[in-house]
């Protein structure tokens, strides 16, 4: 294969997609794009703070337009933000364009991972009772990627080597 094609990582909150995408971009030779970060480089401001001064729904008009304009991209390791694979044209954009990671991790582990700074970052941490019902809401939506990734007790580097291996 080509080294243009695109990586993209999905996941809940947690899962990693940050993390193993930078060491995958390294590793693969590939740029690495981070969405949540250019969400904010483009707003020129962070993610909590544009849930709270626009809301959410504002929040997903950003990202929705930001996966349309990666539409041409190629040679990339893309990390998603946890709710950008859970809207259809976001899906099917994203699916276009490269081969789809799903970082599956448990509720038990996600929640051993989060810490204060964590929670601080993430507005849809501010109600963890939440979070159970949100990670099985979603899994419909990781469920369709091309490959799922189990990633609880694993380490990054571990990871990052089960990816590579599939392409
Ligand atoms: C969100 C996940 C965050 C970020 C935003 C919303 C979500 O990204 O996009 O806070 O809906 O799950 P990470 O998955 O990188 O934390």
């Amino acid at each position: 294969m080509k080294n243009n094609y695109n990586i993209v990582l999905i996941g809940f909150m947690g899962s990693g997609k940050t993390t193993i995408g930078n060491i995958l971009g390294k590793k693969l030779n590939k740029n690495f794009i981070d969405t949540d970060q250019l969400i904010e480089k483009s707003a020129n401001t962070n993610i909590a703070q544009i849930f709270d001064k626009f809301g959410e729904k504002y929040f997903r008009n950003l990202e929705r337009d930001l996966i349309f304009s990666l539409k041409n991209i190629s040679g990339s390791v893309i990390s998603t933000g946890g709710g950008t694979f859970c809207n259809e044209q976001n899906i099917n954009i994203l699916k276009s364009i490269g081969k789809i990671i799903y970082l599956r991790t448990s509720y038990k582990c996600l929640i051993s991972r989060f810490t204060n700074e964590e929670i601080l970052k993430r507005p849809l941490l501010s109600d963890l009772k939440k979070l159970n019902n949100l990670l099985v809401e979603r899994e419909k939506y990781y469920l369709q990627a091309d490959y799922c990734i189990l990633t609880d007790n694993k380490t990054t580097q571990n990871i990052s080597d089960q990816i590579i291996k599939l392409f």
